[in-house]
């Protein structure tokens, strides 16, 4: 094992020495990638008992170790361990999968991401599970909502087009005073501004698409689970037969040991930019948590210590034209999905088409920026080139 310091850490430090293995890796800094699928056994006696460190590649590796045990610490002492999974998405179905079956019923925020509403309306409604969508800032009124068949709660804060916050702790509460388990997907956050376990979450998820990753050249999801979840969490994905290539691992374990830094100058930047846009009159509103006038602004300064480059604003009423114009006009902002990586991106957006518990209607065209990692004077240089070409 890495020397461990004496004294308690912090979390910049975890993400450089956690899961790490000097001795095992013959003294490099960093694990060998395993390719693997077969394990093979010394003996017949060893084959028959199925005696060995590891039993099949997708079941676990010194790669996969490695990544998992890094992940585990970050989330803190209440985590009992990590499943790693091939996204994203993956990741927040087979937790779903873990604790709902045929005849339960469950409750998700209207503000969760697209893809997870499809799962629930899609394949869990044919496995006979049903789901009711929650209004985000719903708080200890969940209540109302919880049948004797509820088995989880989903929340997501915030909400990654709408960036509505939640009240994830009176939420979990709850929650829990019913039987019921808390999920969060925790993309936005990461363990390093939410710790998500400690709030009162039983299984913490992420997109290591995303931060983890870091570079926009990976697909992992990880669920973090505490001791009373975790079991299932792991028997659910090994029925699945879920695992991770390992040269995805090992991407995510290099860009977990950045993340910390990426995240610092992405909070910085993305609210330099945000401040920026609320002074500009094409804007009637800036929707990011971290900003004084967000109405979510006093939940996130009392739970988490940090916001990633995730934002969105309103426009003012404008012709869709214009809003293209803006849109084609930016250099530096690249028009796609998947946030996270080290660059800036802009997406048009519309929740209205999908939301059922709660209307959306923001009174003009919805742009969701991230801030990567360039220099902010360039972002805002372009910003101020794309609205000029909005106004033409
Ligand atoms: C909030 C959130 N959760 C989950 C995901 C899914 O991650 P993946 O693309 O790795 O499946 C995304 C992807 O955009 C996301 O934005």
């Amino acid at each position: 094992m890495a020397k461990k310091p004496k004294t308690p850490i912090k979390p910049a430090t975890t993400l450089v020495t956690a899961g790490r293995d000097t001795q095992g890796q013959h003294g490099f800094v960093n694990p060998a990638v395993y390719h693997a699928s077969t394990v093979l056994y010394p003996t017949a006696e060893d084959q028959v008992a199925h005696r060995s460190r590891y039993q099949y590649g997708r079941r676990g590796t010194p790669t996969s170790e490695a990544l998992e045990g890094a992940l585990k610490e970050l989330e803190g002492e209440q985590c009992a361990g990590v499943a790693l999974l091939p996204s994203g998405l993956a990741a927040i179905s087979t937790a779903l999968l873990s604790v709902a079956g045929s005849g339960d019923h469950i409750l998700v925020t209207d503000s969760v991401y697209r893809p997870t509403r499809v799962f629930c309306d899609g394949l869990f409604k044919r496995l006979g599970v049903t789901t009711t969508y929650y209004e985000p800032l719903i708080g200890k009124d969940i209540a109302k909502l919880l049948q004797p068949n509820t088995k989880a709660v989903f929340v997501e804060a915030p909400g990654s087009q709408s960036f509505e916050m939640q009240d994830i702790p009176a939420i979990a509460e709850v929650a829990h005073a019913k039987g019921a388990v808390v999920l969060t997907d925790n993309t936005w956050a990461t363990p390093l501004y939410f710790r998500a376990l400690e709030k009162g979450v039983d299984l913490s998820i992420q997109a290591g698409t995303k931060y983890i990753g870091g570079h926009s050249d990976v697909m992992i999801g990880c669920v973090a689970a505490n001791a009373a979840r975790y079991t299932a969490l792991k028997a659910t994905m090994n029925t699945l037969g879920l695992c991770v290539g390992p040269d995805d691992m090992y991407l995510a374990l290099r860009g977990l040991r950045t993340m910390g830094v990426r995240l610092a100058r992405h909070f910085e930047s993305g609210v330099r930019v945000a401040r920026w846009l609320e002074q500009r009159p094409e804007v009637a509103r800036v929707l990011h948590p971290g900003l004084p006038g967000d109405p979510g602004h006093a939940i996130w300064k009392r739970d988490f210590t940090g916001a990633c480059g995730l934002f969105s604003i309103v426009l003012k009423p404008a012709p869709e034209k214009a809003v293209h114009a803006f849109m084609d006009a930016l250099s530096l902002f690249g028009m796609g999905f998947s946030w996270g990586g080290f660059e800036s991106l802009v997406i048009l957006f519309d929740c209205s088409e999908y939301r059922t518990a709660t209307k959306w209607a923001p009174g003009g065209p919805t742009l969701r920026f991230h801030i990567g990692l360039e220099d902010v004077d360039d972002l805002i240089a372009d910003l101020e080139r794309g609205f000029a070409a909005m106004s033409a």
